[in-house]
């Protein structure tokens, strides 16, 4: 009699505290990066990724030589900018706030509607925009062909004087070489160093079904690519998908973010209409607001002061210092 309750004693605790730890439970492998897949037609070559560095950096590629990529995609805020929306050539007022490029490699597809396949064609996107260079990439090219160095390094690195291909597949190339992997959770995963007790209740909340964060900001790169919509308006001023589909389905729908270097990164969303991690969090808490695409998953959290802040201390362990050194 007493050891059969105790064996059931035994079955119970080992029930429950199984139900416990798959609750706040990670599979560390679902942390770890895979290699980036580069396209057959653009393999990196040293050569290759220069003449893109070269590129990203130069205003030759906006009409009035005034603005680079880098205007906007700025290295030291893990190549994003701090405002919601970065003035273009000027002064013309952008229309949604600049994402990070940091592992911009991993992403299936581009743009905060998702609309472009590939990073080669998305370098078509700025150039061409009126409120970013509103350049032409054949007058780009002409321009280079006027400088030696451009000349030469273009012919090392794809064996041609400067034009569209070389362009495109150059700045496509640079920009797969901005891994960053190195924050503090990623140190905390290889098992070099610990969280703090709120980082880590912080990661599990994060991981738990009661705030559903890792649905969508789930994997690797802190993000799964869904293209929903978390709630921000009931009317939103961005079509989001819609504007590239028509489709009266696809509206307010943006891709999930990527959340590395979520700290260094604001304002967020697509407008750059939150101007903090806090009241980010507290958008998800309220469950957002009743848009007819609004996500199931966007809900009321009830979460306590301690859990918003443990969430956002989490956050922080996203950022790379080392990735926004050494670019
Ligand atoms: C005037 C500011 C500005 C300039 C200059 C600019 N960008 Fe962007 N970039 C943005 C904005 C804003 C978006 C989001 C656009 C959208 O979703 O419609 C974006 C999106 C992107 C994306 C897609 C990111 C994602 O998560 O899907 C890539 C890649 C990118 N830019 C690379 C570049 C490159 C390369 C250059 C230079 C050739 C450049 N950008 C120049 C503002 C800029
Ligand atoms: C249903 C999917 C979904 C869930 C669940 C979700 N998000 Fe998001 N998240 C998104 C989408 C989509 C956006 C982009 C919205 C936009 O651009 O307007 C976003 C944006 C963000 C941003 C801003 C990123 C940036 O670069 O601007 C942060 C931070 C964020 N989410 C954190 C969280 C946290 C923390 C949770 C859990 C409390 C969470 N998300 C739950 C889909 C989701």
């Amino acid at each position: 009699m007493k050891r059969k309750n105790i064996s059931i004693a035994i079955i119970t605790i080992s029930f429950f505290s199984c139900f416990f730890i798959k609750k706040n439970s990670f599979n560390k492998a679902e942390f770890l990066f895979p290699e980036i897949v580069n396209p057959k037609h653009n393999r990196p070559t040293k050569e290759r990724v220069e003449l893109g560095q070269k590129l990203f950096f130069d205003p030759i590629l906006s009409i009035d030589s005034s603005l680079s990529c880098a205007s906007c995609h700025k290295p030291n805020l893990a190549f994003s900018d701090d405002v919601a929306f970065s003035p273009g050539v000027y002064n013309r007022a952008g229309v949604r706030n600049a994402p990070s490029l940091a592992n911009i490699g991993y992403h299936p597809y581009f743009l905060r509607e998702g609309s472009i396949k590939t990073i080669e064609m998305q370098v078509l996107v700025p150039i061409q925009e009126e409120n970013e260079f509103a350049h032409n990439i054949v007058d780009i090219a002409e321009q280079m062909k006027k400088n030696p160095e451009y000349v030469k390094m273009s012919k090392e690195a794809y064996g041609k004087s400067p034009d569209p291909y070389v362009i495109t597949r150059a700045l496509a190339a640079y920009e797969r070489t901005l891994v960053s992997k190195n924050s503090k959770f990623d140190k905390f995963i290889n098992g070099e160093i610990p969280l703090t007790k709120e980082e880590k209740q912080g990661f599990d909340l994060f991981m738990s079904n009661k705030t559903n964060c890792s649905s969508c900001h789930g994997g690797f790169n802190f993000t799964q690519y869904k293209i929903t919509n978390n709630g921000l308006y009931e009317n939103y001023k961005d079509e989001g998908r819609m504007r590239a589909t028509k489709n009266n389905k696809d509206l307010a729908l943006f891709k999930t973010p990527s959340l590395r270097n979520i700290e260094l990164t604001a304002p967020y969303m697509h407008d750059g209409s939150l101007t903090t991690l806090e009241e980010v969090v507290e958008h998800y808490n309220t469950g957002g607001k009743n848009h007819i695409h609004k996500d199931s998953l966007i809900v009321p959290l009830n979460l306590n002061k301690n859990q918003k802040l443990d969430l956002v201390s989490f956050l922080k362990t996203l950022t790379d210092s080392s990735f926004v050194q050494d670019n």
